[in-house]
């Protein structure tokens, strides 16, 4: 595929397998086009990596967080069990949300929390409300040590930021699917994993291994949980939104 800015004639040609068409550079097309460059090539050049949340590396695309505020906001959980800690930024932010609602708890969960990043995380003034788990996503003690914090009345919503293999993402989802409160979801992120075959480094496998294959194989599978993007709280545009999280949020319906 070749394209080209022409920013002279204010459009976008692109041309692939032999089929050209010039579009209006301004307009939602090429702005999805280009977008959808920006956000490749951003992944391969680490631009996640380049963002903190009160004081704690946070390896997510800042969009992402915008919307899982909003699932948050509308969902309104009292607990967020998310696998995948690292640094503990993603922690914090939740935690950050729950104490200006005045309510609400995380449980991170991950197969090897560092002990500076234990400390950094224990340390912060949002700790107590932050539970911290170390072992497998997928492994019974592991599971059993996230059910022990959850309490009958809890709304509960999970998001999986572990490893991201199809294998292990539907494993997780199996696992942690029957902790989600009706109306809430289970959100199996970074499925753009996708879409950058071709790049530099990626494996081809990544076409099929990868999250959004597994969160679409679990939605085609049961009757409980729809895969959908959840509603905007705010949308005076037509213009889909940026995105590491394609078919991510799977909302228990039942
Ligand atoms: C992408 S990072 C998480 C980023 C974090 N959520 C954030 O937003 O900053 C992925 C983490 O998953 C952890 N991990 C990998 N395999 C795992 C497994 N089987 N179970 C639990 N955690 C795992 C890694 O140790 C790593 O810390």
């Amino acid at each position: 595929m070749r394209i080209t800015v022409d920013d002279e004639l204010k459009t976008l040609v692109v041309e692939d397998a032999g089929v050209r068409s010039e579009i209006e550079l301004y307009s939602d097309r090429a702005f999805e086009i280009l977008s959808r460059w920006s956000l490749n090539i951003g992944w391969s050049r680490k631009y996640s990596y380049g963002f903190s949340w009160m004081g704690r590396p946070i390896i997510q695309l800042p969009d992402d967080l915008i919307r899982i505020q909003e699932v948050i906001w509308s969902v309104r959980p009292t607990v967020i069990v998310e696998t995948g800690i690292a640094h503990g930024g993603s922690l914090i932010f939740y935690a950050s949300l729950f104490e200006a609602m005045g309510a609400g708890s995380v449980v991170g969960v991950d197969i090897e929390i560092r002990p500076h990043n234990r400390d950094a995380i224990e340390a912060h003034p949002l700790s107590r409300r932050i539970a911290l788990i170390e072992g497998s996503s997928t492994d019974a003690a592991t599971l059993a040590a996230v059910r022990a914090r959850l309490k009958l009345n809890d709304r509960v919503l999970v998001i999986l930021d572990s490893d991201h293999s199809r294998r292990h993402v539907a494993a997780e989802l199996e696992a942690y699917a029957p902790m989600v409160s009706p109306g809430s979801y289970i959100v199996a992120t970074d499925g753009i994993m996708r879409d950058l075959v071709g790049a530099p480094g990626i494996p081809a496998a990544w076409d099929q291994d990868n999250p959004s294959v597994a969160a679409e194989a679990f939605a085609a599978a049961r009757d409980d949980f729809v895969l959908e993007i959840p509603p905007r709280g705010f949308a005076e545009t037509n213009l889909a939104a940026l995105t590491y999280w394609p078919s991510a949020y799977l909302r228990r319906v039942r």
